[in-house]
């Protein structure tokens, strides 16, 4: 099936058609163009959406999706929503259910919930996809949520559990149990569930990794731990809408470099976006660096291309907040991160991390007191986990995370 669908841009107030989309299909092969519109390359606030789309006239062609069109589209989580949903309609209806394309997920999620500022619409239409009649369930929804994001995960949802998850929950990407939900301020939160699965509290541990971050300078967003029917949620302001609630838009890294998904590249290649097209890119390079000293020292090693992204200001690109910060003990993964950290190692070490500090615009001394303040920051962990609930011998078990020889180094 052929689709043809206008992309817009929520940009300051305005929605501004950037260009059209076609995605086709052929049993299983997907490929697309886009073509910008030409009052978006004459726009003063213009951008390009992906290094893959240069601002310029004319089709650009590509197998797959272009890959600015995954970063708002769901991946692991979402995606096992939308299948479940497409099983239910199809056994209501007595037929096989149908294969989802790329473009079918990307566009079946809720526009409101929509990582980022694209928004897409059958083309000619300016009716956004997918609007439901559901509005954003407020914070008292969670425990229903968490208990029908349970169900799913031991395959046991009833229809009517699909229908209050999909909404609020299919829109972001990443593997784990998640929602969108509204603060009392009218915020809108990301909420990540525990699943039956997990050998450890994950979102305990994901609170007590972004405490640290905060704690060690690293820029994060607003997050708290919530408790609901004794089980832990961890609470995220989303950094892709400002505190009006308008749309600010992302790049995931694995857009900003070309890259394919597993695809191992290097921290240092992160800085490439800021130093052709930054609104601050001294201090965001700092900050970079400072995000990786941290993730060497708690053993965040799933700090992969998806887990990285910018935002898009007035003045150019700048490094999102981090996200997705979780420890990993080396009984269950060696201290390798998913991308390099100066081009070829990706072994976990400061003296590594060191080595390239200068590509980040530090000095040896300065990069040396920085490992010194996230080093301090991080010998806390045993506290800050105990007061976010973790038990002794939980945290004993994710000891190896964080006593190791690089953090007697970054505090030597
Ligand atoms: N605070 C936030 N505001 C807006 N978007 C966010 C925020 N945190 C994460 N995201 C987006 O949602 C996606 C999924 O979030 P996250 O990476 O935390 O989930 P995950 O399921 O743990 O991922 P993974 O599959 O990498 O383990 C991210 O890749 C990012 O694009
Ligand atoms: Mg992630």
């Amino acid at each position: 099936m052929d689709r043809e669908l206008d992309v817009h841009l929520d940009w300051q107030g305005d929605t501004i058609l950037v260009g059209r989309l076609w995605a086709r299909s052929r049993g299983q092969r997907e490929t697309a163009s886009f073509e910008y519109d030409a009052a978006w390359i004459a726009h003063p606030a213009n951008f390009a959406l992906d290094p893959a789309l240069p601002l310029a006239r004319g089709q650009f062609h590509v197998g797959g999706l272009f890959n600015a069109f995954t970063d708002p589209a769901p991946d692991r989580w979402g995606r096992n929503l939308l299948k479940r949903r497409e099983r239910q309609h199809a056994k209501a209806e007595a037929r096989q259910p149908r294969t989802l394309l790329d473009i079918d997920y990307l566009t079946l999620v809720e526009d409101v919930t929509r990582l980022g500022a694209l928004r897409f619409a059958e083309a000619g239409t300016g009716d956004f996809l997918s609007r439901s009649d559901r509005p954003i369930p407020p914070l008292v929804s969670l425990g229903t949520l968490l208990s029908a994001a349970t169900r799913v995960i031991n395959d046991k949802e009833s229809d009517d559990d699909l229908r209050l998850l999909l909404a609020p929950g299919a829109s972001l990407g990443g593997a784990r149990p998640k929602a969108i939900v509204l603060d009392q301020q009218g915020h809108p939160m990301l909420a990540k569930f525990p699943s039956p699965t997990d050998d450890w509290p994950v979102p305990r541990w994901e609170a007590t990794a972004m405490e640290l971050a905060r704690a060690a300078g690293i820029d994060v967003p607003v997050s708290y731990l919530h408790i609901v029917k004794k089980r832990p949620i961890f609470m995220m302001q989303r950094f892709d809408r400002d505190e009006t609630g308008r749309r600010i838009p992302f790049m995931s890294a694995l857009t900003a470099l070309g890259a394919s998904d597993g695809e191992v590249r290097s921290y240092i290649e992160l800085l490439d976006l800021l130093r052709r097209d930054g609104a601050t890119p001294e201090r965001d390079a700092a900050q970079l660096w400072r995000r990786m000293i941290f993730n060497i020292l708690i053993s965040n090693t799933d700090d992969h291309l998806r887990n990285h992204g910018y935002l898009r200001f007035a003045g150019g690109w700048r490094l999102a907040p981090a996200y997705d910060l979780n420890p990993m003990p080396t009984d269950v993964k060696p201290r390798h991160h998913a991308l390099t950290l100066d081009g070829e190692d990706d072994t976990a070490s400061l003296d590594t991390a060191l080595s390239v500090a200068g590509y980040f615009g530090l000095t040896l001394e300065k990069a040396r007191s920085i490992a010194a303040e996230v080093g301090a920051a991080v010998l806390a962990w045993r506290d800050v986990a105990a007061g976010l609930g973790l038990t002794g011998v939980q945290i004993d078990r994710m000891a190896s995370a964080f006593e190791h020889g690089d953090i007697l180094k970054a505090v030597a």
